[in-house]
């Protein structure tokens, strides 16, 4: 093969003043910038190493998101299927099932989706408190954060009904006379989620257009908003124990150190989301019967604590003094007297210690809660552990 002859002169100085050309000039080069502008609107360029580890986030926050875009499109196609009355509701669920391609395997993605992201949504939030993540700046996200983990309970339970078989019908029902309970606003509020006294067809067609329309809307609204302020509260990271980190936290671009794990991990969940949606069916009762309470009338499980407490106390106690004192607590909590110095130290492991040896036991600590900000006093703890 003959030699390639050199490129003219101007073209080799030009090259040699730019490396890379600085418009994207291939197909595959322009697809990459677009991609890369998409991420960069949703993450910073750049991000601390440590705030990126598995270990700090067990990347919950972005898995609840991942539910979120299975939960929307699975929703959508359920949507085709589906139909929202009294007398084929039932029905339609049953011909989705029996009559659809992979009908029944939407179904479970949607079902299965759903009740993972309350769990994960749970979690989430015990993993930024107990990383202090809650505090100043990030007071206000933690508000939002629980008004998220509102709408993931309130979508369970609307979506609970639309099968509108027995356990969907009685669990409802039984939700309805918990509600009961809170004084003055309990009956009306009742009422009026249920559009009248007892569940029914109009029950039916407020909890799908709660479902299908204002739980998606608030969740767009809210959990846009949400992830835009992680970015600007700055994640939060880890401390160091032995707290010099003198040149500031180390940073790693987004792309590709980010984007690859989240990348990676969307895929492995999904993979595992499909294995448990091929094993497993959603849940289906006999058709709801008014007429026929089971014996006894359960209500679904993330309202079960509800309902047991109902066994314990005083209805008024069990049913809203408790819960409100909780949901109370939880919102003010970012804003208590802080107490505990440390943030952000879940398990550090002291460096350079040889597996097995005893100092590398006694490096590891748990510390929670105190502020993400203000330069904290070491801990007192800190004293006694073996230098790193
Ligand atoms: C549908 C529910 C939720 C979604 C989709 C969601 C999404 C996210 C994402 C993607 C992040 C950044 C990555 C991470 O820190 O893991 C994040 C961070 C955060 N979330 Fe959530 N979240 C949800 C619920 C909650 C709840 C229930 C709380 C607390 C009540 C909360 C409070 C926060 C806070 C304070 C941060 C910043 C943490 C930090 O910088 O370390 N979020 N969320």
């Amino acid at each position: 093969m003959d030699p390639q002859p050199p490129p003219p002169l101007l073209k080799r100085v030009r090259a040699s003043i730019w490396r890379a050309p600085l418009r994207p000039r291939t197909d595959r080069d322009r697809v990459r910038l677009a991609m890369n502008d998409l991420i960069l609107h949703l993450h910073p360029p750049r991000v601390p190493r440590a705030a990126i580890a598995w270990s700090y986030t067990f990347g919950l926050g972005g898995l609840a998101v991942l539910l979120l875009v299975v939960l929307i499109g699975t929703g959508v196609l359920l949507m085709f299927a589906y139909t929202p009355s009294e007398q084929d509701a039932y029905a339609s669920v049953v011909a989705l099932e029996t009559e659809v391609w992979f009908g029944q395997m939407i179904r479970n993605l949607h079902h299965w989706s759903g009740n993972l992201l309350l769990i994960v949504a749970g979690l989430h939030m015990l993993r930024v408190f107990y990383t202090g993540a809650h505090r100043s700046p990030r007071e206000f996200n933690w508000q939002l954060g629980l008004l998220l983990l509102g709408l993931v309970a309130l979508g369970n339970f609307t979506g609970y009904l639309l099968p509108w078989d027995q356990l969907a019908y009685w669990a409802v029902t039984v939700a309805h006379s918990m509600l009961a309970y809170v004084p003055l606003i309990g009956d009306p509020l009742g009422d009026l989620l249920i559009g009248g006294e007892e569940v029914s067809g109009a029950t039916l067609r407020n909890f799908f257009a709660l479902h299908v329309i204002l739980i998606p809307l608030g969740f767009l609204v809210v959990g846009s908003f949400h992830i835009w302020r992680v970015r600007k509260d700055k994640f939060s990271q880890p401390r160091r124990l032995d707290d010099a980190d003198p040149d500031g936290p180390q940073m790693v671009t987004t792309i590709p150190h980010l984007v690859s794990r989240e990348v990676v991990f969307a895929l492995v969940v999904l993979a595992l989301l499909l294995g448990w949606s091929s094993f497993v069916d959603a849940p289906l009762g006999s058709a709801a019967n008014p007429n026929d309470p089971p014996n006894p009338t359960k209500a679904a499980w993330y309202f079960m604590g509800v309902q047991e407490l109902l066994l314990h106390f005083h209805p008024t106690f069990g049913a809203f003094i408790i819960p409100a004192f909780t949901v109370v607590a939880l919102v003010a909590l970012p804003y208590l007297p802080e107490d505990a110095p440390a943030e952000g130290i879940l398990v550090s492991v002291a460096a350079g210690a040889a597996p097995g040896s005893p100092e590398r036991g006694a490096g590891r600590l748990a510390v929670v809660g105190g502020s993400c900000c203000a330069k904290p006093a070491k801990p007192a703890g800190l004293a006694a552990l073996p230098a790193q």
